[in-house]
C-alpha cells in the first residue's frame, strides 16, 4: 500500500534524492528544481524560472510506503506558451528497488486526477527514448498520452506527449477517484 502526499520538510529532500538517482544526466533548469521549488513564493525565483521556461511550478508529491519511505515522485509546472490549457508533468519516477510493483501506475493516475482538477484541457510531458526510460512509454501510450512531437539529438531522441483531458475523462476520473480512495489511502 502506498499513500500519496505533498512532499515538505524531510519528505521534499527524499524526493530530491531520489530524482537526482534516477535522473541523473538533467540540464541546469532541471537541476535547480529543488532549490528554485523550495523558495517559489519569492519573486527573483519567478523570474529566473520564467527565463528556465517555467511560468509556475506546483505542488510535488511523493508515494510513501508502510515504512515510511518515499518510493515514488511526480509533480507539475507550467510554461509560458501554454500555460491557459496545459500542465506539464515532472519528475514522474519510482525508487528502482521498487518497481514492478504497481507504484508507477498509481502515481500515473493520481496525476491525471490531480491535472483534471486543475480545469487544463492538456496534461502533457517530454521524456525520450533513452533505455532507462523504456518502461515509462508503456505505461504513457495506455494511459492516452500520444506523441505529439520529437526532438532528434545526436544521442538520443526527445519525445513530447500529451494527454486530452477531455469531460468524458474527467468523468472516468471521478470513478477512479472514488476506487483510489478507497483502495489506497
Ligand atoms: C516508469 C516507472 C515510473 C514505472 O514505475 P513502476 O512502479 O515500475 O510501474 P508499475 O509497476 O506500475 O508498472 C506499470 C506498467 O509498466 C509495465 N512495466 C514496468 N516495468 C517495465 C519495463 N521495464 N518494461 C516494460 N514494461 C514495464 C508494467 O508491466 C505495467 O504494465 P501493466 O499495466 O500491463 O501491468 C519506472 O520504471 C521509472 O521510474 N522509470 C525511470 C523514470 C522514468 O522513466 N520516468 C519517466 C520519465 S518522463
Amino acid at each position: 500500500m502506498v499513500r500519496i502526499i505533498e512532499a515538505q520538510g524531510a519528505l521534499l529532500d527524499e524526493a530530491e534524492k531520489l530524482i537526482k538517482k534516477v535522473f541523473p544526466w538533467m540540464d541546469l533548469s532541471e537541476q535547480i528544481t529543488f532549490w528554485a521549488y523550495r523558495r517559489r513564493s519569492k519573486s527573483f525565483v519567478c523570474v529566473l524560472m520564467r527565463l528556465c521556461g517555467v511560468s509556475s511550478l506546483s505542488t510535488i508529491w511523493v508515494a510513501v510506503n508502510d515504512n515510511g519511505d518515499v518510493c515514488g515522485t511526480t509533480g507539475f509546472y507550467t510554461t509560458p506558451k501554454d500555460k491557459t490549457e496545459a500542465s506539464w508533468l515532472s519528475w514522474f519516477c519510482v525508487d528502482p528497488k521498487q518497481r514492478g510493483l504497481g507504484i508507477g501506475k498509481i502515481l500515473l493516475n493520481f496525476s491525471i486526477d490531480k491535472a483534471r482538477e486543475s480545469n487544463k484541457r492538456f496534461l502533457r510531458l517530454y521524456t525520450s527514448d533513452d533505455p532507462n526510460e523504456a518502461a515509462a512509454q508503456g505505461l504513457y501510450e495506455k494511459h492516452g498520452f500520444k506523441i505529439i512531437k520529437k526532438k532528434k539529438y545526436i544521442s538520443h531522441t526527445i519525445l513530447y506527449r500529451e494527454l486530452i483531458l477531455s469531460r468524458r475523462s474527467l468523468r472516468q476520473g471521478l470513478v477512479f477517484n472514488t476506487l483510489y480512495q478507497n483502495t489506497y489511502e
